[in-house]
């Protein structure tokens, strides 16, 4: 593992402490023109929107830039060259911080949530990975089948009603359903629902209310009581149903080797040491959270742009049919041969990648770019959605929706870490290889089933809960 970073005041969490306390020379870097004194830059902010905000900054002021809000001055970084820098983990590490550390309540030292210094991290990193191996992925891969075959046939009797669909609805079903069964053998029952189950709005509330705190001022959040009252609901649920999931795994002596089992069973493979139970806690939630949202999230994406992309579609459906061809249900290994239908997921994931912002800190005193000098513990927010947009890296017209940037050709040719949905170093995503297996896996079937038409005038909006969903978005099936 890299290098990780010993917090210098371990009671205060560095996500708390100013920007400028690390970087001593703040005034080398352009900040909205309009600032308000004691206020900072929130002429035309949008509470709702705080990441679509950076991006019109950031298009406007450049490749580095510092917004400041109620007293936290925050540095963005979205230049391929500096975002590059920020991943050389020799230099920089995960740093905790914004909208992470607020989620700390909920999370703790979750492997998402967890401070680099605290030994849970590197605890639970070690005996989780196994269960995110090639191993693992097949035998997730019937389960997997098995959420998709539910969501195919509440799709079936829209589609024979003539009903167009909820696009990230029903994803957040499918992939709730598909963390909580492969994970944890855990039926929400979500697709037996008409509304979303409780876990999935007690989880929006928890991220909505940890993503307000980065935009609204100390003073004025302790005056919403209302919120702070609504939150410590939704976070008792969280737990009661997580420790409920638990209790019934401890009662049944044992599941199939899944996470869960991993979590209650495994010690680690070198020191012995086990999860504690508050710990165990605290990683179920995790990975339900990070488990499906962002997944949601991007497979929604991909259906609208594949909805506004006739050609893309065709291409894509031709693919999976010459592919898969009679197969009933495909098997594990012909998921990763669907090569157009992952770069349509790419492509989706580069311009709204779902997480789409990662801190990094500095491990040492270092200076960025060779103009930013920055101490020890100063830290940026990577931009994700405006990496992603560079023209350096991704030519003159970086907002066209074009699969064919991931040809292998097109991707050897693009310097590196100019890609980054899933974080970097470290402390990058667990994740990545379960949510692309289910999300290739998915779309080949829904495109294999249906043709998909946009609602007529649809404009896609997105909406911000820490991470991104297209907001509204309905399409219309037909089956093939
Ligand atoms: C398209 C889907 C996904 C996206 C875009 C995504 C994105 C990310 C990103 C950007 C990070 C790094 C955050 C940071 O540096 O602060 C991360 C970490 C993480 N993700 Fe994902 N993720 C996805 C799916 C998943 C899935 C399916 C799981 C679990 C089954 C998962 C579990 C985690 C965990 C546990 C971490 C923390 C890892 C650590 O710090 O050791 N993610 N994810």
């Amino acid at each position: 593992m890299a290098q990780m970073t010993q917090s210098a005041d371990a009671t205060l969490p560095r996500g708390f402490r100013s920007a400028e306390q690390g970087w001593p020379r703040l005034d080398r870097i352009p900040h909205p023109p309009r600032r308000v004194p004691l206020i900072g830059d929130v002429v035309g902010a949008n509470v709702r929107t705080p990441l679509q905000d950076s991006m019109r900054i950031a298009a406007d002021l450049g490749p580095i830039f510092r917004r400041k809000g109620f007293g936290k001055e925050i540095v963005f970084v979205w230049g391929a060259d500096l975002a590059a820098e920020l991943a050389d983990e020799s230099r920089f590490a995960k740093h905790v911080g914004l909208g992470v550390a607020n989620l700390r309540p909920v999370a703790g030292d979750g492997l998402f949530t967890a401070y680099n210094h605290e030994p849970n991290w590197q605890l639970a990193h070690d005996i989780l990975a196994p269960g995110f191996s090639r191993e693992a992925m097949e035998g997730y891969h019937p389960l997997m089948l098995d959420v998709a075959g539910q969501l195919m046939a509440a799709w079936d009797t829209s589609e024979a009603a003539g009903r167009s669909v909820d696009v990230p609805g029903d994803m957040t079903k499918l992939t709730l359903e598909t963390i909580a069964r492969t994970g944890f053998g855990h039926d929400f029952g979500s697709f037996e629902r008409e509304r979303l189950h409780p876990f999935v709005t007690a989880m929006v509330g928890a991220l909505s209310f940890a993503q307000r705190r980065n935009v609204v001022p100390p003073l004025l959040s302790s005056l919403l009581r209302g919120a702070e009252k609504r939150n410590a609901a939704d976070r008792a649920y969280l737990n009661r149903t997580v420790d409920d999931v638990i209790a019934a795994r401890r009662a049944s002596g044992g599941g199939p080797g899944d996470l869960l089992d991993r979590m209650l069973e495994v010690a680690h493979p070198e020191t012995g040491e086990r999860l504690a139970p508050e710990n165990i806690r605290r990683q179920v939630i995790t990975f339900l959270v990070a488990g499906h949202e962002t997944t949601s999230g991007a497979l929604s994406f991909a259906l609208h742009y594949l909805a506004q992309n006739p050609d893309v579609l065709a291409t894509a459906q031709e693919e999976v049919d010459r592919v898969w061809g009679d197969a009933p249900v495909p098997a594990y290994q012909q998921v990763a041969k669907l090569r157009y239908l992952r770069r349509v997921l790419d492509e989706s994931l580069r311009l709204w990648p779902t997480a789409p912002a990662f801190a990094r800190e500095a491990i040492t005193d270092t200076t960025l770019g060779g103009t930013h000098p920055m101490r020890r513990g100063a830290w940026a927010l990577v931009l994700t959605t405006m990496l992603h947009r560079d023209p350096a890296a991704w030519g003159e017209n970086p907002e066209t929706f074009d699969p064919d940037r991931f040809a292998p050709q097109a991707v050897r040719a693009r310097p590196a870490h100019v890609f980054k949905p899933f974080g970097t170093g470290a402390r990058a995503c667990i994740g990545r290889q379960f949510a692309l297996h289910e999300a290739t896996l998915v779309l080949g079937l829904l495109l294999r089933r249906y043709d998909l038409r946009p609602e007529p005038g649809y404009r896609l909006k997105v909406a911000e809960r820490l991470t991104l969903m297209p907001d509204g978005l309905r399409l219309h099936l037909t089956r093939r």
